[in-house]
């Protein structure tokens, strides 16, 4: 399993870098105006710093120019996936981004067949927001279950990568249902290194060890 940071700050990014957790960055509108930067600046610091690939979203909303903003997002970097919202448009201009070789991220998935029209036009990834569901009161991981099982049936090659992710228990279940990447808030990294257990076990070496020096 993969997992990306959900991330456009360049300190965070490269925390995580060094602790061996980032197959890749994926970024959103929010998260760039968060970071305060130039966001072509900053795309082109995190493709440096990121060998996997890294998601730019695109900001408009017709067909003709999601596609010609996707092909200058893809000039940035060669790791560069263009972000594309779900809609009719957006699946318009990721059919013919992918004609062009260009990799596509669609965002904003809500429902197993949004990632199933997804996978038709073509995306290399596809991104159901599962905490944005729950937050609703719905079931954001049945949602990206469902869309393992129907992806395998079928055998398309979109990847699954779980997005909107609000906890450690998130990444536990997508990793059993087979989910290709899990986009990961930095915060949510850390939560998932610690244990109470394994706090106190080193509390417990620390202070046996020490005793034993007297
Ligand atoms: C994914 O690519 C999105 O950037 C992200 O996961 C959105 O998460 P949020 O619901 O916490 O904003």
């Amino acid at each position: 399993m993969k997992f990306f940071i959900d991330s456009a700050d360049i300190n965070e990014i490269k925390l995580a870098n060094e602790r061996g957790w980032v197959d890749g960055v994926t970024t959103n509108p929010t998260l760039i105006a968060k970071s305060g930067r130039n966001f072509e600046e900053v795309i082109k610091e995190i493709c440096k710093l990121t060998k996997g690939p890294v998601s730019a979203e695109v900001i408009s909303l017709n067909a003709e120019e999601m596609f010609s903003e996707g092909k200058n997002l893809a000039k940035w970097a060669d790791n560069v996936v263009v972000k594309i919202p779900m809609c009719e448009d957006g699946m318009i201009a990721v059919k013919k981004l992918t004609a062009e070789g260009i990799k596509t991220n669609v965002t904003l998935v809500f429902s197993q067949v949004q990632a199933l029209l997804a996978a038709k036009a073509g995306a290399t990834m596809v991104s159901p927001f599962v905490g944005r569901l729950d937050d609703i009161g719905a079931n954001g991981m049945a949602m990206v279950g469902d869309i393992v099982q129907m992806y395998q049936n079928y055998d398309f090659a979109t990847e699954v990568l779980v997005a909107s992710i609000r906890s450690p228990i998130h990444i536990q279940d997508a990793a059993l249902m087979g989910a290709d990447i899990a986009t990961i808030p930095f915060k949510v990294m850390q939560q998932m290194t610690g244990h109470p257990l394994t706090t106190k076990g080193i509390e417990m070496f620390m202070a046996d060890w020490k005793n034993a020096q007297k």
